[in-house]
């Protein structure tokens, strides 16, 4: 395996979750690069279902953890994930490891986010409200803290008196609706008391996981979110704050690009998305609403219902360039088995009447151009082995990988560790 990269190749709850928690099997250590607690990762084993928004799958299996400098953590948040999961019997402290350079999300970024949100009206973004945006503004601003900072007490006091003024001034400027004040005092010891419990966690990860490489271990970097979500690539406006591609795991997590071996990316056989933007094959109607209750389609963190629609090959085929992906894991076809005809996006018509087979810059007011395939009309759930698939499946898949590029590695059939078919385990 080596260094693996595994990404979302849509608009993010392809699945990521349950193959991270599959690959960890076989993993060293497990990393998570960008993006904060608006992600959630659904793992499913035993009969427990677990839903981690900050911490790396890999904890479920008792693995080195890390949230690398790339990430942007709210401590009050991650505290609360720590203790649900100490809860469970797993000892957190032995496996997580987080870097002295992430970035804390604070109270006014979350603040900031919703209260943004709210005067953007009709045109908002739909954000999860975490203050992931305004952290990483900060962040470029370079007005962050980041977890290193936590470690001198002194030092942070004086930090969160600055800033504080600056904040409780800006809340007034700019939102008269924000009726209260931040008070640095509080903060300072509400957030020392965090720290006591997690210093020796703190540590310089881009050495434990350069240490890690040099070793010849074996390592996964768990992105969050989805291609079309990233900063300079996704449905900007709408998308959320970070570099969602897989080359931000390099920057995310403090190595060089020549140590990265393959790249996973996760496809989920429909198409979904949550908040605002562009959707170029979203289902309006009832095939809309079965996608939506049979995919069990409502997202982990803020249990907003995802809009669905079919697969979008130009989607895809796009995030299989942008992030260099080796193989797909294609997850979620179970849900397909009671449709009679399955379409699927080869081009898009543009506004102008012409037809279009690439991404263009704007998915505003493009209406999706269909190839219809049959369905198997059976159910699949379940299966482990890949001639227990029907050949209307297996047809779908290969249709898939033919227009997106790339070979089909994983087969994911249901939300369980075993549900899944596992076919190229030498593409990654
Ligand atoms: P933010 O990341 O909270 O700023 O939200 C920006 C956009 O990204 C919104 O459309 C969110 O719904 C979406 N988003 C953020 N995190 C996730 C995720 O983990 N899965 C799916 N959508 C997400």
């Amino acid at each position: 395996m080596g260094c693996l990269i595994i990404v979302g190749t849509q608009w993010g709850d392809e699945g990521k979750g349950k193959v991270v928690d599959l690959l960890t099997e076989s993993a060293d250590a497990v990393v998570r690069y960008q993006g904060g607690n608006n992600a959630g990762h659904t793992v499913m084993f035993g009969n427990k279902t677990y839903i981690l928004h900050m911490i790396p799958s890999g904890i479920l299996r008792e693995t080195t953890s890390i949230l690398a400098n790339g990430v942007v953590i709210d401590l009050s948040e991650l505290v609360k994930e720590i203790n649900d999961l100490k809860k469970m019997g797993i000892d957190v402290d032995k496996y997580i490891r987080i870097s002295d350079r992430a970035h804390l999300v604070m109270p006014w970024h979350k603040e900031i986010d919703q209260l943004r949100e709210k005067k953007r009206g009709k045109s908002k973004i739909g954000t999860t409200g975490r203050g992931i945006g305004p952290a990483y503004e900060d962040k470029a601003g370079r007005e962050g803290i980041r977890f290193g900072d936590l470690l001198d007490h002194e030092k942070l006091r004086t930090r969160l008196i600055e800033l504080v003024k600056e904040k409780n001034i800006f809340f007034k400027n700019n939102f008269d609706t924000f009726q209260k004040l931040f008070s640095a005092e509080d903060i300072f010891y509400e957030y020392v008391e965090y720290i006591k419990k997690l210093e020796s966690c703190i540590i310089d990860t881009p050495s434990l996981i350069n240490k890690l490489i040099e070793e010849g271990k074996n390592i996964l970097f768990e992105g969050a979110q989805g291609t079309f979500l990233d900063m300079d690539h996704g449905t900007y406006p709408f998308v959320t704050s970070s570099n969602t591609l897989s080359g931000n795991a390099c920057i995310g997590s403090g190595i060089g690009p020549t140590s990265i071996k393959s790249v996973l990316g996760i496809v989920k056989a429909y198409t979904t998305r949550v908040g605002n933007g562009p959707f170029p094959t979203e289902l309006l109607d009832n095939d809309g609403k079965i996608l939506q209750s049979e995919g069990n389609e409502y997202g982990a963190t803020t249990g907003r219902p995802r809009r669905c629609g079919w697969f979008d090959a130009l989607l895809v085929r796009q995030a299989v360039r942008l992030n260099g992906i080796n193989s797909i894991a294609l997850t979620k076809l179970d849900v397909l088995d009671g449709f009679e005809t399955l379409k699927i996006a080869i081009a898009y018509r543009l506004p102008n009447g012409e037809e279009y087979d690439n991404l263009p810059r704007s998915l505003e007011n493009v209406k999706p151009v269909y190839l219809e395939m049959p369905g198997w009309k059976c159910p699949t759930a379940g299966a482990v082995k890949y001639d227990q698939l029907p050949d209307e499946m297996l047809a779908y898949i290969d249709k898939i990988c033919e227009l997106v590029g790339a070979k089909v590695s994983i087969i994911s059939t249901g939300p369980k560790r075993e549900e899944t078919i596992v076919l190229n385990p030498d593409q990654f």
